[in-house]
C-alpha cells in the first residue's frame, strides 16, 4: 500500500512540475509577442503564481522519491540510474532556484518600467535577461526528459 501511494504521488509530483513547466513556456511565448510594457506586465504576474507551485512538485518529488527508495531498498549509489537521476535532479533545482531569482528581477524591471522609474539602461537590461531566461525553457526540458527516460528505462 505504501509502495503505491508513494509512486501515486511522486507521479503526482511530475505531472505538477510539468504542468508548471510547459505554462511558463506558454506565458513566455506571450510575453514576447505582447507589443507594449503594459501587456507584458500583465502576462508577467500568473508566470509568479505558477513559479511557486513548481518548488512544491520538486518538494513532493523528493519525498516520495525517497519514499520509493526506502521501499524498493535502493541507496544513493545504487542503482546507478538512480544515482544519475538525483545528480540530474540536484541540477534541475539549482537552475530552478536561478531561473526563479532572475524571473523576478525582470519582473521587477517590467513593472518600474511602466511607473516610470527604470535605470536609463532598462531596454538593454530587459534584453539580457529575457536572452539568460530563455536557456532555461530550453535546458529544463531536456533535463526532465532525461530523468523521465532514466526513471522509465532504468539503464
Ligand atoms: C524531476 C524529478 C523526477 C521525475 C520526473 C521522476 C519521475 C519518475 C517516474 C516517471 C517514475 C516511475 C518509473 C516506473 O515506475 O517505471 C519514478 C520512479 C521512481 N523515482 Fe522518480 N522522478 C523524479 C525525482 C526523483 C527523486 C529526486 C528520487 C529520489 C530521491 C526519485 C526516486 C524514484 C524511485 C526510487 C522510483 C522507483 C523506481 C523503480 O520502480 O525501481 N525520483 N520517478
Amino acid at each position: 500500500m505504501e509502495n503505491q501511494l508513494s509512486m501515486l504521488l511522486h507521479l503526482l509530483g511530475f505531472g505538477l512540475l510539468m504542468t508548471t513547466l510547459v505554462a511558463g513556456v506558454l506565458l513566455e511565448i506571450q510575453y514576447r509577442k505582447a507589443k507594449d510594457l503594459q501587456a507584458k506586465a500583465i502576462i508577467l504576474r500568473p508566470l509568479r503564481s505558477i513559479g511557486l507551485l513548481s518548488p512544491i512538485a520538486s518538494l513532493l518529488l523528493l519525498v516520495t522519491g525517497i519514499g520509493n527508495m526506502v521501499v524498493r531498498q535502493y541507496t544513493l549509489f545504487a542503482p546507478g540510474w538512480l544515482t544519475a537521476k538525483i545528480i540530474f535532479y540536484a541540477f534541475a533545482v539549482i537552475s530552478g532556484v536561478i531561473f526563479g531569482v532572475k524571473s523576478r528581477k525582470r519582473g521587477a524591471l517590467v513593472k518600474s518600467m511602466v511607473e516610470g522609474s527604470a535605470p536609463p539602461n532598462a531596454e538593454e537590461l530587459l534584453d539580457t535577461q529575457t536572452k539568460q531566461l530563455t536557456l532555461f525553457y530550453v535546458v529544463m526540458p531536456i533535463v526532465l526528459l532525461i530523468i523521465l527516460a532514466l526513471s522509465v528505462w532504468k539503464p
